[in-house]
């Protein structure tokens, strides 16, 4: 494992499984000079209710929520301007939380037209604290730091935000200041014991409310929220998978035209929902690419070039490059090395094969809104977790490409509806994230030929008791680590003395964070006797505790 914690985030990938992808781009894109024009935004921009984003952990999550209710949604920096919103034809927006206080020097505020546009506003916790302080009320520091559950009780029957919701509800709280005195025309529309004015409003669409109605702990939220986009702020249903598909579709044509494009398949849900978008839009002017770096798991680049051939029907280039890949990496321990041992050959290979195609004027990636929101947010300073996702390989030669990138905007959870919405089969539209470099980052010490053989075959144990006991659905990701530790067991009468398996099983949400997965003991018991007794030269299971953070998903 890398000691240098910096330089391993910075080669990891959030979202999308498509790390390659996005490190090829990012080099077309070095070497053409500018950044590549983005994809006309998969946005349905009949309408949509925006967050501003003051750089909550839960901003996020108010846009899956929104979404849930089918209505578009964007996370926007606080600093944004009227300009660079006006074509998402905002319907309503939603004042995110924070980690700051509205009285601290550099407190992020709402911009002006948020409040001069008329629509409605609906302020959470900071997002709350800031429309009270800018439209004329006062902020205090509380003397009880309210955390965790309250129950909130409503002032009055009427306020269509809380209309079909129980007068008295369980809510999360999260918040320091509290708010003291109200705006103009506002009044307090429910309490908690330690928040006389736990929700305000001025009977005029603007509204405020200190608690966190996007999380599971708030569980009439979801409802809550609904309230607002369909009942305050008018929106209609219209974010569904198969209107995504058509306007997409749409898009994608326009963008492309009569030009060429190319796309990495990585046998992951994203790029296969892109490339078949694509495909549906362009059909034979796209060509896709397969490369199998010899770093996958069992079966799995027959299953996935089946999975192709079968679902996908566009021209497909496959390579059988395993060889190349091992090379590389021969006598390579070090995790980032071997990345860029692997990005270097991929950008080789897939240079090479690209060329079959012609000329080409597009490139395909599966891009996903976390990555888009990532450097969004993190261009406003607000937001105190960033990574980078660049994977820095050799250069191509003279590319120099457009990028379509259909799923921009969409979470994982979208486009996995969307690859449903285009007939894709449940089993790659449910498949869990694996990274590019695959099971070389699984492998401690050197990537050898008897050493993948000997963690395939512990993985495929895995992933079958998995299975067979139906939790793959339920874990973000689940698979097995060669370790490079050795330790003495006893088998039948003989000292062993093997290597030790580490077992890896995840929830999450987008990779961001991720707890252990708390498997059932007899899963892990029977995983744990499989191995010790199908796999040579594995003496010992042990199963991995840590979350994220402080550890990282993969061991490398
Ligand atoms: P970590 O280990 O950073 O992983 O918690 C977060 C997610 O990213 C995947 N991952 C990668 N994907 N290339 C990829 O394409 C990589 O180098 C890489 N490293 C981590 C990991 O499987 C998890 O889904």
């Amino acid at each position: 494992m890398s000691t240098n914690k910096e330089s391993n985030e910075s080669h990891r990938l959030a979202a999308s499984d498509d790390l390659e992808v996005s490190a090829y781009l990012e080099i077309a894109k070095e070497k053409s000079g500018q950044s590549p024009v983005p994809y006309p935004p998969s946005r349905l921009e009949r309408e949509s209710v925006i967050v501003i984003d003051f750089g909550s952990q839960y901003s996020r999550l108010i846009a899956r929520r929104v979404r849930e209710s089918k209505v578009y949604c964007e996370i926007l920096p606080h600093d944004s301007t009227w300009d660079s919103v006006k074509d998402l034809n905002p319907k309503g927006i939603i004042l995110s939380g924070g980690p700051a206080s509205v009285y601290d020097d550099d407190a992020p505020m709402a911009p002006s037209w948020v409040y001069e546009s008329g629509l409605p506003v609906l302020g959470i916790c900071y997002g709350m604290q800031v429309l009270v302080h800018q439209l004329g009320g006062k902020v205090a520091p509380s003397a009880h730091r309210e955390y965790g559950h309250a129950s909130l009780a409503q002032s009055g029957p009427g306020e269509p935000l809380f209309e079909g919701l129980p007068s008295s509800m369980p809510v999360w709280m999260s918040h320091g200041d509290r708010i003291v005195e109200q705006p103009p025309g506002f009044t307090a529309l429910a309490h908690t014991e330690n928040s006389p004015i736990a929700a305000t409003g001025n009977g005029k669409g603007m509204l405020g409310i200190q608690f966190h109605p996007e999380v599971a702990h708030t569980p009439d939220g979801k409802a809550l929220l609904d309230n607002f986009v369909h009942e305050i702020c008018g929106c209609g249903s219209l974010w569904t998978p198969a209107n995504f598909v058509v306007e997409s579709i749409e898009k994608i044509k326009k963008q492309v035209g009569d030009g060429k494009v190319i796309c990495a398949l990585s046998g992951g849900v994203d790029s296969a929902v892109a490339a078949t978008l694509v495909h549906r839009a362009v059909g034979d002017q796209l060509t896709c690419i397969f490369v199998d770096n010899g770093l996958m798991r069992r079966e799995e680049p027959e299953r996935i070039l089946e999975t192709f051939r079968t679902y996908l029907k566009a021209k497909l280039v496959f390579t059988q490059s395993s060889e190349q890949f091992l090379r590389g990496l021969k006598g390579v321990t070090d995790p980032e090395e071997k990345r860029r041992v692997i990005g270097e050959t991929f950008i080789k290979v897939f240079d090479e094969h690209a060329k079959s195609a012609g000329h080409v004027d597009f490139l395909t990636q599966g891009t996903l809104y976390p990555d888009v929101i990532e450097s969004k947010t993190a261009d406003s300073g607000v937001s105190a977790k960033i990574k980078t996702h660049h994977n820095v390989g050799g250069l191509p030669k003279d590319m120099t490409l457009t990028l379509v990138e259909p799923l921009r905007y969409l979470f994982k959870d979208e486009v996995r509806e969307v690859g449903l919405q285009l007939g894709l089969p449940e089993a790659m539209v449910y498949r869990q994230p694996f990274p590019g470099p695959g099971l070389a980052i699984r492998i401690m010490g050197e990537v050898t030929v008897e050493r993948l053989e000997t963690l395939r075959s512990a993985d495929w144990i895995v992933m079958d008791e998995i299975k067979g006991n139906d939790l793959y659905r339920e874990m973000w990701q689940s698979f097995a680590v060669l370790t490079d530790v050795h330790t003495v067991g006893v088998s039948g009468d003989y000292r062993t003395y093997g290597n030790v398996v580490a077992i890896r099983a995840v929830t999450s949400d987008e990779a961001m964070t991720a707890d252990w997965a708390r498997l059932p003991y007899q899963v892990l018991a029977r995983i744990s006797s499989r191995i010790v007794n199908e796999v040579p030269d594995i003496n010992r299971v042990v199963y991995d505790i840590t979350s994220k953070p402080p550890g990282t998903i993969e061991w490398e």
